[in-house]
């Protein structure tokens, strides 16, 4: 440990500051077909929403302030890009101006 070069200190100082992505923190106890099936993605996401959806429950018993005032109306990777450390409030433009 002690023998790390400065370069590889300030690198490890960048990843523990740089935020997670979902997926991040999925990949701890889980793998690519966490949600996706066969570890593939699928074309309009449907599997991975239902994948969601049956560990979290859906938009309308979700709390949180956005998620029961958009019930029904969305899939939850219309908000959550998953794969993306951006926060997930970056989103909320694709729809409302
Ligand atoms: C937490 C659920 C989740 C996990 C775990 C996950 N993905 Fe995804 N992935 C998604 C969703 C949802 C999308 C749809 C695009 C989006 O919303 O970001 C996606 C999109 C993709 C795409 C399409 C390109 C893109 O980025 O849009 C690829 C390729 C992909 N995933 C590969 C993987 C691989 C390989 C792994 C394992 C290392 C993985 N995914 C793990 C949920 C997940
Ligand atoms: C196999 C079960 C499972 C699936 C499938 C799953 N999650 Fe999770 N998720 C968890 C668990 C467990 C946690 C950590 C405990 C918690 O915060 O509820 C978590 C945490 C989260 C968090 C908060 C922590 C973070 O990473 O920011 C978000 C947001 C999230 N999940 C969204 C999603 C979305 C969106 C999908 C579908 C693309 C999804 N999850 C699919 C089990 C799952
Ligand atoms: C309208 C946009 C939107 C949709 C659709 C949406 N979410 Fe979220 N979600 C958010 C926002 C914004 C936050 C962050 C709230 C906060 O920081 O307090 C969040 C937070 C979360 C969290 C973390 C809660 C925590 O304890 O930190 C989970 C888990 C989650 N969402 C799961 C889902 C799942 C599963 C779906 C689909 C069933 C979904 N979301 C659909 C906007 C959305
Ligand atoms: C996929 C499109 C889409 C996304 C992404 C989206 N919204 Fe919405 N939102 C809607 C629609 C559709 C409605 C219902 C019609 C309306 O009131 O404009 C709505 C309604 C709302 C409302 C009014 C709800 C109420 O209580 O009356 C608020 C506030 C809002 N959205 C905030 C957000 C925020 C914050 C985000 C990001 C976390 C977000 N939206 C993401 C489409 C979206």
């Amino acid at each position: 440990m002690y023998k790390l070069g400065l370069g590889a200190l300030l690198l490890c100082l960048t990843l523990m500051v740089q935020a997670q992505s979902v997926v991040d923190t999925h990949m701890l106890n889980g793998d690519c077909e966490t949600c996706h099936e066969n570890g593939e993605p699928s074309i309009n996401n449907e599997v991975e929403n239902r994948a969601c959806i049956e560990c979290h429950g859906s938009v309308d018993t979700l709390d949180g302030p956005y998620h029961q005032s958009h019930s029904y109306l969305m899939m939850c990777s219309d908000c959550h890009k998953v794969h993306a450390s951006t926060p997930v409030t970056d989103s909320c433009m694709r729809c409302h101006h």
